[in-house]
């Protein structure tokens, strides 16, 4: 994951900037750069790999401003070369960028239509192109810099130098954390407080769609819509930096909010964007001898699999076979020597998914591997890494791995689907140009937060909750029902929607709630009768679709959480987001630890 720091200092602070970029070090990066303003005008150094090249390139011409930014870079669009490093420049300003920029595509060719001629293959030059068009208009740079905002779809955070103001960084997050440092006669910008730590101890965090305007004298923090708004001025102490819970009451919270990035990243780990192709993935076996594949988990991570078998089938026409991995370990399952089984853990460490992995391996399948925790046991176990880039999750309730493990099936299951000949080379452009909307969509999503709380004070009120889904929305409402459960210790089933004439129905009444996921996709229609069925016999109807759909629907529904419009091939990614909000709302409101709910662990390394 990129990270950015941002200083306005006094005296050289290229070597400070340095400093700081190797606390995110840990976020990983394939090249490094630093700009400053020297006598107004704008110096860059980059390299490519590691900091040290960076440091070497410095030494050799140093940069003497005292007022700069510097970035690690990630590669998502583009190599990590020098050229693709940040910071990018156009005439008059330099940016960093972390996340990823949609629409990049459609503004370079508005752009470029226009003369301006980009030098790199990034989605960040584009950042630095749309500012200097509002420039170009006569705007100030605060003004250029909330124009160009606009015109940007994705989810990242940005920081902003400009040619001649030796006394003006502008930062905006949407989607991607941003955090202000207060310093003595000083101030910063970074990815996060532990960036910050050699400077300051005094941080505020930008929250979702704010920008900021920073001088050595204050930081100026705005809304999307431009309003100056106050965030809290925390102390971070140092001990506590790695995990730190930000503006949020609890890791839970923060972590759903983390999940347009660290999907974002994920993804990025997967496919070639510039390219819109999927990266090589090395498949332990030839995906085209396979006559089916398996996939083992536990929890949420089974849940993830169960998505994932529907994709698999879909886009690679290939059977799947998908276990609890207590089930798997002692059913003595027969397994296809030289066959597949994709094993899903966000610790790597659970005990019944590990035994499972052993069992399959010392009966000859092929392994792949979708974890979290790369130095794990199960990572090490397996044949082939499908890794998952959701940073450390410490909530015991999984939310960002899950959405992680999400990304990473989709796109085993489109790289499976292209091994076998199922897809062609223009649908897997079509499916990942739709997939990697999700970090975006996911930003767009968690703006329903106060009202998923609303809605959450009425399931707080309940004593069973029934959660309703048809085709990959059905392993949405598994997880759902188990995320209220575990957190708020409510009873709480999913059920497919079409199952619920066959028994579930007989428990409808005016005290259920029935939380309905309805993504308008191929059986919305199909839910929609499940849902008259619900109203028809009383029942309280949540549900969670798009407006449009919604008010097709033309049933009477409580409550609507009302997604934004997309396609409905990978809306698991983005609906994830709400029925996590409503059972973490639902547990703050009952007063229950959301961080630690009562008698479960983060890792069950016992059976
Ligand atoms: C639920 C949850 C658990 C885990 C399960 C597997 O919120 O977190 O159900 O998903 O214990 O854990 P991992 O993925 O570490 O194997």
């Amino acid at each position: 994951m990129c990270g950015i720091v941002g200083v306005l200092g006094s005296g050289s602070i290229a070597g400070s900037i340095v400093d700081a970029l190797k606390r995110l070090e840990y976020r990983g990066y394939d090249s490094a750069g630093v700009a400053t303003l020297e006598n107004g005008k704008l110096e860059r150094r980059r390299a490519e790999g590691k900091l040290k090249n960076l440091e070497a390139k410095l030494a050799a011409a140093p940069l003497l401003g005292s007022i700069g930014i510097g970035h690690t870079r990630w590669a998502t669009h583009g190599k990590p070369t020098e050229t693709n490093a940040h910071p990018h420049a156009s005439r008059g300003l330099a940016v960093v960028h972390n996340g990823i920029i949609e629409n990049f595509k459609a503004l370079r060719e508005e752009l470029a239509a226009k003369g301006y001629a980009f030098a790199t293959q990034t989605d960040s030059e584009i950042a630095a192109f749309v500012v200097e068009d509002e420039l170009a208009k006569g705007k100030s740079p605060a003004e250029a810099v909330h124009a160009g905002l606009k015109r940007l779809r994705g989810a990242f955070a940005l920081v902003y130098l400009f040619e001649g103001e030796n006394n003006l960084l502008i930062g905006a997050r949407q989607g991607a954390p941003l955090a202000v440092g207060y310093g003595d006669g000083e101030m910063y910008l970074g990815s996060d407080a532990l960036a910050l730590a050699p400077f300051t101890d005094r941080v505020a965090y930008l929250e979702e769609g704010d920008w900021v305007v920073v001088r050595r004298e204050g930081a100026d923090i705005r809304d999307a819509s431009g309003k100056p708004v106050q965030r809290r001025i925390q102390r971070s102490p140092a001990g506590s930096l790695l995990a730190e819970k930000g503006n949020y009451r609890h890791f839970m919270a923060k972590e759903i909010h983390e999940q347009p990035e660290v999907v974002g990243h994920t993804l990025a780990h997967y496919v070639d964007m510039a390219a819109m192709r999927l990266k090589p993935f090395a498949w332990p076996v030839d995906p085209k001898t396979l006559g089916r594949i398996s996939i083992v988990g536990c929890g949420t991570a089974y849940f993830a699999g169960l998505v994932g078998k529907y994709w698999i089938e879909r886009f690679a026409r290939l059977p799947v076979e998908i276990d609890v991995a207590s089930e798997c370990r002692y059913r003595e399952a027969p397994v296809e020597r030289n066959g597949l089984t994709i094993v899903i853990s966000q610790s790597g460490e659970t005990a019944d998914t590990l035994a499972s992995l052993r069992y399959v391996k010392d009966n000859g399948s092929k392994t792949v591997g979708v974890v979290n925790v790369p130095t794990s046991s199960i990572a090490r176990l397996t044949d082939a890494a499908a890794p998952t880039l959701a940073g450390p999750e410490i909530g015991v309730a999984s939310t960002k791995a899950f959405t992680c493990q999400l990304a990473a099936m989709a796109c085993l299951a489109i790289s499976l689907g292209r091994a076998r000949g199922a897809i062609d080379e223009a649908r897997e452009a079509a499916l990942l140009a739709e997939l990697v909307l999700t970090p975006g969509l996911l930003a767009e999503a968690l703006k329903l937060e106060p009202a998923a709380e609303t809605v959450a004070h009425a399931i707080a009120r309940a004593r069973d909750v029934l959660y309703l889904g048809r085709g990959t929305a059905y392993p949405l409402a598994l997880e759902g029902a188990l995320k209220l459960k575990e957190l708020s210790y409510i009873h709480a089933e999913g059920y497919p929607a079409g199952e619920l004439k066959h028994g579930p129905i007989a428990l409808i009444d005016e005290a259920m709630p029935v939380i309905v996921i309805a993504p308008r996709d191929a059986v919305f229609e199909k839910t929609v009768s499940n849902m008259q069925e619900v109203a028809a016999r009383g029942g309280r109807l949540v549900l969670i679709g798009e407006k449009h759909a919604a008010e097709e629907a033309a049933v009477a529904i409580e409550h609507v959480l009302a997604m934004p419009d997309m396609g409905a091939n990978f809306a698991p990614i983005v609906y994830a987001a709400p029925i996590q909000m409503l059972a973490y709302h639902t547990a703050v409101i009952m007063g229950k630890d959301a961080d630690q709910p009562r008698n479960l662990a983060k890792s069950v390394t016992v059976e």
